[in-house]
């Protein structure tokens, strides 16, 4: 099955026995045993719910992983991944990241002595240097959240090696248009929150992968501490997925138009777009991945535009969020980032005149216009 197939059919239970069309919710917090030791392959539903685990079956076949699982949060599952780690494990992570990622790893350097390097992992010699013979773990954001910078997976894995363990954060492309799997990552994470649910009304995480062990380790943690995904967010994120093909193109276009847009108006110093021919990730982007995406940040010539911006939209929403059918304006300075310590901040290009746009489906008129007035 072609890609657009699966996200339509992909959740399908194999043993239906009702016909039902659309996965049912199982809203079942426990089931009964049909005897001493026997069970119908559902227990507790915090070890597993059927609406879960075929969502769970769809992601997996998304991004082409043998198992998948579905948290209640992006972090959820990103907690879930770290907790693969030991305590006093080295990790080299990509320097622009999302600023609750930041977050996570500082926590856990303070609690487990986890040591993060943070570098541009799209340099194979800042790379190889930042690796030591003790990483376990390389963690890759691209494109990455908010400067768009674009890391070639599969020369990271090469220089990284089989040993370490390659995490990718997908949540900017999607499955539809890149699959880290198949580019040499051990897991791949998402925050579903974005385009798979996709309708800015359901939080859910996931983590894919073709290893057993750690399928298993995962499995465990959810079981564990509960974290995974409620029955009724698991039909809503199927049901959004259902549109996913769909909805991640046509935002593209609409970024792209925006970024067109941007790139001419006197008030932008600069987009941030690896659509853009001029964007440094442009070519190693059509070697990975089969789109651009739909997530764009610029600079503005002052901080009172960008003020001026957020609080002019009408139709876009300045709101923290992406992937969703709405258009959302982000302030990476005081919403995703501001956890992220000044100095980094600054040397990232994170400052008080970029914006963050996550474009969405509307029509492509409407959201320019939009920006025209907010701009002035
Ligand atoms: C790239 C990226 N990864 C992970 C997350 C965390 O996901 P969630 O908000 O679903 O916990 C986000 C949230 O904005 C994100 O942008």
């Amino acid at each position: 099955m072609k890609i657009e197939t699966v996200c339509v059919h992909g959740a399908k239970d194999p043993n239906n026995l009702t016909g039902a069309v659309a996965v049912p919710v199982y809203q079942s917090a426990t089931y009964a045993h049909p005897g001493v030791g026997a069970s119908t392959g559902y227990d507790y539903s915090r070890v597993q719910n059927p609406t879960r685990e075929a969502l769970e079956r769809l992601v997996a076949k998304l991004e082409n992983g043998r198992e998948g699982l579905a948290f209640a949060s992006g972090m959820a599952a990103m907690d879930a991944v770290m907790g693969l780690l030991n305590p006093k494990d080295r990790m080299v992570a990509t320097s622009d990241l999302y600023g609750g990622s930041v977050r996570l790893f500082n926590v856990l350097a303070e609690r487990n002595g986890l040591a993060v390097e943070y570098t541009d992992t799209n340099d194979r010699e800042l790379l190889r240097e930042t690796l030591a013979p003790d990483t376990r773990a390389v963690f890759v954001e691209t494109p990455s959240n908010p400067m768009m910078n674009v890391t070639d997976i599969r020369m990271v894995r090469e220089v990284a090696g089989p040993e370490v363990t390659l995490i990718v954060d997908n949540t900017f492309l999607t499955p539809c248009l890149q699959r880290p799997l198949e580019l040499g990552a051990d897991i791949v994470i998402h925050s579903g929150t974005k385009y798979l649910s996709g309708h800015n009304d359901t939080m859910c995480g996931f983590a894919v992968t073709d290893n057993p062990e750690f399928a298993e380790k995962l499995r465990f943690i959810t079981k564990t501490v509960g974290t995974g995904l409620s029955p009724f967010d698991s039909f809503l994120a199927i049901r959004g997925l259902k549109t996913l093909h769909l909805r991640i193109k046509r935002a593209e276009e609409n970024a792209m138009a925006a970024a067109l847009w941007l790139r001419k108006h006197p008030k932008v110093k600069k987009v941030h777009y690896p659509g853009l021919p001029e964007h440094p990730g442009h070519l190693l982007s059509k070697t990975q991945s089969s789109g651009f995406g739909a997530m764009i940040s610029f600079e503005v010539d002052a901080p009172e535009t960008a003020v001026k911006v957020l609080e002019n939209v009408r139709l876009i929403l300045y709101a923290e969020s992406l992937g969703g059918t709405e258009t959302l304006v982000t302030y990476p300075l005081v919403q995703t980032h501001a956890d992220v310590p000044e100095e980094r901040r600054l040397a990232l290009g994170i400052t008080d005149r970029l914006l963050r746009l996550s474009l969405g489906i509307e029509n492509t008129l409407d959201i320019l216009s939009d920006l025209e007035n907010a701009l002035g």
